[in-house]
This record gives C-alpha cells, sequence and structure tokens, in this order.
C-alpha cells in the first residue's frame, strides 16, 4: 500500500520506516527543513537502536522517502497523522499540531480524486478526532467522512530504546474506524502482524492509549511510594516488588522503584487525562497523585545527599540524563529537576550520558559535560545515578565515593538507594 506520515519524531520515523519493512511504499513529511534533510541523508535526526540501519536500507531500495512538500501525499492511500501533541500550562494537550495537520491534509485531498485514509497516530485527548480532526478534514477537503474520506485512530504503543522492536512485535493493535473501509485498509497495513487486533470506535481507541499511559504511570508512582515508606522501615522495596511481581494479576512490569518516570508520554498523558476530567467536572484524586508522587522523587533523591552532605562548592556527578536508557530524549527526564536542584544549590555539577548530552546542553550550560562516566566521576565528591544505562553498572567507577542511586544500578560501598 502507499503511505504517508506526517511528523518525523519518535514515532512517525519509526511507523514509517517500519511500514516500509513491512512492505509498503512510504513517504514521511515534516516542516523542519534540517530533519528532513537529515532523513534524506540517511541520518536519524533521534538516536534509536535499529532505526539508523533500517532507513539506509529502505532509502536505497526506494521505498522510503521524507519530503517538505505536504502535496506528496496525494499519491498515497493512507496517511497518518503522528505530530506532536505536547502538554499546555494547564495540563491538557496542545491539539494545534494535529489542527493543523489535519487543515494541510484536507488541502490536498481536495484536489485528489478517490478514496483516502486519515489515520491519526498521535495520542490525543480521547474525542478529537471525532470532534476536531474530522470536522477539520471535512471543510478543508469538502469530502464526509465515511464516505469519500476514510478516518481511523491507531494509537501507537512503542517504548523509546525499543521502539523498531516494539513497532513490529505489538502486544496488540488497535484500531477506532468511522467507516469499516477505514478499519480494513489500517488492518491491512499490519496484516503480517501475529497479535490480537482491537476494532472499535475513534473515542474508546484514543482513551485505551491515554488509559494505559495511565496506568502504567500510576503502577510506578505506587510502587515508588511503597519504595519510600520501605526505606523508612529499612525494607528493599526491590525484593518486595520481586515478590508482588510474581503474583499473575499484579505482573512483574513496571515494579521498578526509583526517581521517577519521564519522556514526552506518562507525564503529559495523565496530565492531559487529569485536565479533561477536571473540564468535565470530574477530580480524578488518583491520577493526580500519580503525578503528585512523580514530581516528589527527584526530590526524594536531593534530600538523600543533603541528609549526607552540604553540596554547596562540592563536586557532583550525575550519571545518565535521559529519560530512560538506550535513547537521547530528556523530555520530562528526572535529570532536568536534578541537575536543577544541584545547581540551585550551588553545587559543581558534571554529567555523563552517552547519547542525551546534545539535548541536555540545550536546556543547561552550567555543568561540565564529560567524554565517559570514568571522567565524569573522578575527584568527584558524590554521584548520583540518574538513568541505567548498563555502563554504570561496573562497580570500579565508583570506589569510596558516596552513591546515591536511583534507578537500583549498583551496590558500592558508600552508598544509599533512593527508596530502599
Ligand atoms: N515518543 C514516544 O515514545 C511516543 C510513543 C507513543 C505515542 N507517542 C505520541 O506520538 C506523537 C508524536 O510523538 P513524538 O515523540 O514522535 O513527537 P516528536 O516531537 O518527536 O515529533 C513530532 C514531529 O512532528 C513534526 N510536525 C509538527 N507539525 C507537523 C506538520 N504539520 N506536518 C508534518 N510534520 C509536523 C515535528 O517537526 C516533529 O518532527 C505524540 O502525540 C506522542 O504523545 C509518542
Amino acid at each position: 500500500m502507499k503511505v504517508s506520515v506526517l511528523g518525523t519524531g519518535y514515532v512517525g520515523l519509526v511507523t514509517g520506516v517500519c511500514l516500509a519493512e513491512l512492505g509498503h511504499d512510504v513517504v514521511c513529511v515534516d516542516v523542519v527543513p534540517e530533519k528532513v534533510a537529515a532523513i534524506k541523508a540517511g541520518r536519524s535526526p533521534i538516536f534509536e537502536p535499529q532505526l539508523d540501519g533500517l532507513l539506509v536500507k529502505h532509502l536505497e531500495r526506494g521505498d522510503f522517502r521524507a519530503t517538505l512538500d505536504i502535496k506528496e501525499i496525494a499519491g498515497t492511500d493512507v496517511t497518518f497523522i503522528a505530530v506532536g501533541t505536547p502538554s499546555k500550562d494547564d495540563g491538557s494537550l496542545d491539539l494545534r499540531y494535529v489542527e493543523k495537520a489535519a487543515e494541510g491534509i484536507g488541502g490536498v485531498l481536495s484536489r485528489k480524486d478517490g478514496y483516502h485514509v486519515v489515520v491519526v497516530k498521535s495520542t490525543v485527548t480521547p474525542t478529537t478526532t471525532e470532534c476536531l480532526v474530522i470536522p477539520t478534514l471535512e471543510r478543508a477537503s469538502g469530502r464526509r467522512a465515511g464516505r469519500d474520506l476514510g478516518v481511523a485512530v491507531n494509537p501507537e504503543f512503542l517504548k523509546e530504546g525499543m521502539a523498531v522492536d516494539d513497532f513490529m512485535n505489538p502486544d496488540r493493535v488497535v484500531i477506532g474506524a468511522v467507516d469499516e473501509r477505514a478499519a480494513e485498509a489500517v488492518r491491512s497495513l499490519y496484516a503480517s502482524f501475529d497479535c490480537p487486533f482491537l476494532l472499535t470506535t475513534p473515542s474508546t481507541a484514543e482513551m485505551v492509549k491515554v488509559a494505559s499511559n495511565s496506568f502504567l504511570a500510576t503502577k510506578i508512582s505506587f510502587v515508588n511510594e511503597l519504595g519510600n515508606i520501605c526505606k523508612l522501615m529499612g525494607i528493599d522495596v526491590r525484593d518486595v516488588a520481586k515478590g508482588m511481581g510474581m503474583d499473575k494479576r499484579i505482573g512483574p512490569h513496571f515494579l521498578r522503584a526509583g526517581c521517577g518516570f519521564g519522556g514526552s508520554c506518562f507525564p503529559k498523558d495523565v496530565a492531559g487525562l487529569v485536565a479533561e476530567a477536571g473540564r468535565r467536572g470530574y477530580d480524578p484524586v488518583l491520577m493526580r497523585a500519580a503525578l503528585e508522587v512523580n514530581e516528589r522523587q527527584p526530590e526524594v533523591m536531593l534530600s538523600l545527599l543533603d541528609k549526607n552532605m552540604d553540596v554547596r562548592g562540592k563536586r557532583v556527578a550525575v550519571l545518565g540524563l535521559a529519560f530512560k536508557p538506550m535513547t537521547d530524549d530528556i523530555r520530562e527526564a528526572s535529570s532536568l529537576r536534578i541537575v536543577k536542584g544541584l545547581l540551585d544549590r550551588g553545587a559543581e555539577v558534571r554529567c555523563y550520558d552517552p547519547k542525551a548530552m546534545d539535548n541536555f546542553r540545550r536546556e543547561f550550560d552550567a555543568p561540565t559535560y564529560c567524554s565517559s562516566p570514568s571522567e565524569c566521576v573522578r575527584g568527584a565528591d558524590a554521584i548520583l545515578i540518574v538513568t541505567e544505562w548498563r555502563e554504570f553498572e561496573d562497580p570500579s567507577l565508583y570506589g569510596n565515593v558516596l552513591v546515591v542511586d536511583g534507578r537500583g544500578v549498583v551496590r558500592t560501598k558508600n552508598y544509599e538507594g533512593i527508596c530502599w
């Protein structure tokens, strides 16, 4: 099938390249010239394992290309919207990029003959497709959804750092379509996937996505809060989580206590649902608490350091800046609050991350950026482990220096775990 994708970020580029790998002919559209130029040159603008190799393979094969020209979607049968939906100041999702994308697609479709399917892959507030995307597409294209315009919601569940594997081997595919023809078109894109397919309405599909993220975020905040209590009682929450995870009803995943979740999805998707519930007159106490616990965890880590030393004028090494290993993404990362807290306390901050330093430098100029973990910890009075990159597991890095471990990475001589 001929497919176009609007947005070449973590989701759009992975979607485009993986759809080419599944045998489709793909064009990715973005509005940022540098991104499109990099992709055309075979360089992914983001770090994501396996992505560069697949990108080069399909550029060379000629079944994948990138462009700045949205008119190229006219030559395709299906267009995905995979643009960003960041948080606004009030926590609600900023849907203006989705609206703009729908307007642009509608404009091109107004000059194209034949049926065309538009698929919302961006994470949006439930009812957005029904209340914003479809009216915008219909207005701009002069078409009617369900007649000459197919519309579907197909949320993405990939995890950064595992994005290609996750895309190619999903637990499930959720398709919320307005009409059967659109549902069938989206389903046929993934015909080779051996996983359950859930066919439902657009608003339900949107809710499945934000509900899944809200549940996972709540699970993490639960174990973080439990860890804070365990620490007060001299109990290792990691062993507790192991015991809990053996219960099939609970499961072992997302039970790792630490200095908080980050990334472009969990914080914003929970906040978006909280804001939408509030707008409709409901106060979602549990989800608000999940966010509150998460905001406290970086402070918990800093307070452990404060308990051990006055860091003013002291050299503090921060290992890990990305919100999780195997990505360069620092959006909403715990490291942002931790480094700010250290700088506010007057510490001399040295940082190291294998992939995320360029992105972090754009936020904070003040720290010294080091080229290796050993350079980062040299002469440090304290070391904070903020991301669980494998290379931080080497105990010889740490000597006798105080280590505050936010991710359960090492056990050294002079060691404080954040919640164990
Ligand atoms: N990052 C993840 O792990 C992840 C996982 C699942 C779902 N999502 C959701 O997917 C969506 C995209 O997330 P992301 O992390 O890829 O965002 P991103 O910020 O990395 O990428 C968005 C891209 O869209 C481009 N863009 C903006 N307006 C455009 C337009 N009109 N036409 C073409 N391109 C346009 C931007 O230039 C950017 O390259 C969000 O809604 C997010 O919540 C993200």
